[in-house]
């Protein structure tokens, strides 16, 4: 069932939905590593920093080899700097490079940028044929239902994105009003499906591995993508494939799920030495203990953990009880005993 989105082959037709704050580089290695997904997003990016060269904005946009294919996902309302942007994304060796064209934040949508471009079609096939000529790789587009409930114009939308160059369209089937309230439509989804000869990737509310193989089957889509089932679940995918060939999806043993988070804990930790130890290169003179900076890194994996342990603890037994033991912990040690006693592991 693989499909491909211009020269790229996914080996699964599912892909793991971008997440903001959430679909790091380290998250999805390790949802890679579990199997049956075929495709990995980043965090939406800004066209705008790609652009300038800021750091921060280059790391979001980080990641490696083991996570391919890879989509990089930009952000932005200028067909210039987008087109740019794309090259940018191009030359860091990323397979696609998507536009968001979903993200209902004010910030975002007041710049002409996320869901707001559903409002301005014409300026968005702009962006949108601005970059298919300015990069060889695959251009896709994310986009919602529309705007709200009166301005539903996803089928148009994905046929003039067709016409610019698009190599493929995913749809979240809600709109920029509903933001996570209500369902996603799937009717829809399967409605713009049906009117494009480029592959639809279906969006929303995916949580079980039969919702997926289901809307696989149901919707005329290419492939279908999983956002906060993979936070409560990494196996999804896995699980989805196994359900897919008719077999029944494996059981993921407690101790494999602590294991999870331990890893994902030490791969953000090991993504943070590397730093400190930059900094200790540029002040040799410091004295033990973990410089400030480092610290501070402390600090961002114990809030990235907590981020993902609001999702991650959902539908495990005692999982209230651990998500608020993970939002009071104050250091690394203290979460590696919490998780530890949790999940049963045999760790000092
Ligand atoms: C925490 C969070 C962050 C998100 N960030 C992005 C984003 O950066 N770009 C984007 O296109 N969609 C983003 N989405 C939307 C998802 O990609 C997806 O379309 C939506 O969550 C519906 O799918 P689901 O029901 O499988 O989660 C985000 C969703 C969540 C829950």
């Amino acid at each position: 069932m693989a499909i491909k989105i211009g020269n790229v082959t996914l080996t699964h037709p599912v892909a793991m939905a971008p997440m903001a704050g959430m679909t790091d580089t380290a998250f999805r290695r390790l949802v890679k590593r579990q199997g049956g997904c075929g495709l990995v997003v980043t965090e939406m990016v800004s066209s705008e920093g790609l652009v300038r060269g800021i750091d921060r904005t280059l790391e979001y946009a980080e990641y490696t080899e083991e996570e391919r294919p890879v989509s990089i996902q930009i952000f932005g309302g200028d067909p210039v700097k987008m087109a740019d942007a794309a090259q940018i994304v191009e030359g860091m060796g990323a397979d696609i490079v998507d536009i968001n064209m979903g993200c209902p934040v004010p910030k975002i949508a007041k710049h002409h940028a996320g869901c707001s471009l559903m409002r301005e079609p014409e300026h968005a096939a702009n962006i949108i044929s601005a970059m298919a000529k300015a990069v060889k790789i695959p251009v896709t587009v994310k986009m919602r239902a529309g705007w709200n409930e009166h301005e539903i114009n996803a089928p148009t939308l994905a046929r003039m994105a067709q016409d610019a160059g698009a190599a493929a369209v995913a749809v979240h089937g809600r709109t920029a009003a509903q933001s996570y309230t209500g369902e996603s439509d799937w009717d829809l989804i399967a409605r713009v499906a049906k009117g494009l000869t480029i592959p639809v990737l279906g969006s929303g509310d995916c949580v079980e591995p039969d919702h997926v193989v289901s809307r696989l089957r149901s919707s005329n889509v290419g492939a279908v993508l999983v956002g906060r089932g993979a936070l409560r679940n990494p196996w999804i995918f896995k699980q989805a494939a196994e359900a897919a060939a008719g077999k029944v999806p494996s059981e993921i043993p407690l101790e494999e799920r602590g294991q999870f988070l331990f890893d994902y804990m030490q791969l953000l930790l090991d993504e943070r030495v590397d730093e400190a130890d930059g900094f200790r290169h540029h002040a040799p003179g410091q004295s033990s203990g973990p410089p400030p900076e480092a610290r501070g890194r402390e600090r961002w994996v114990i809030n990235k953990l907590r981020a993902l342990g609001a999702w991650y603890t959902k539908g495990l037994d005692g999982g209230a009880q651990l998500r608020v033991a993970i939002n009071s912990a104050k250091s690394i040690p203290e979460l590696r005993d919490l998780l530890a006693s949790f999940f049963l592991l045999q760790r000092a």
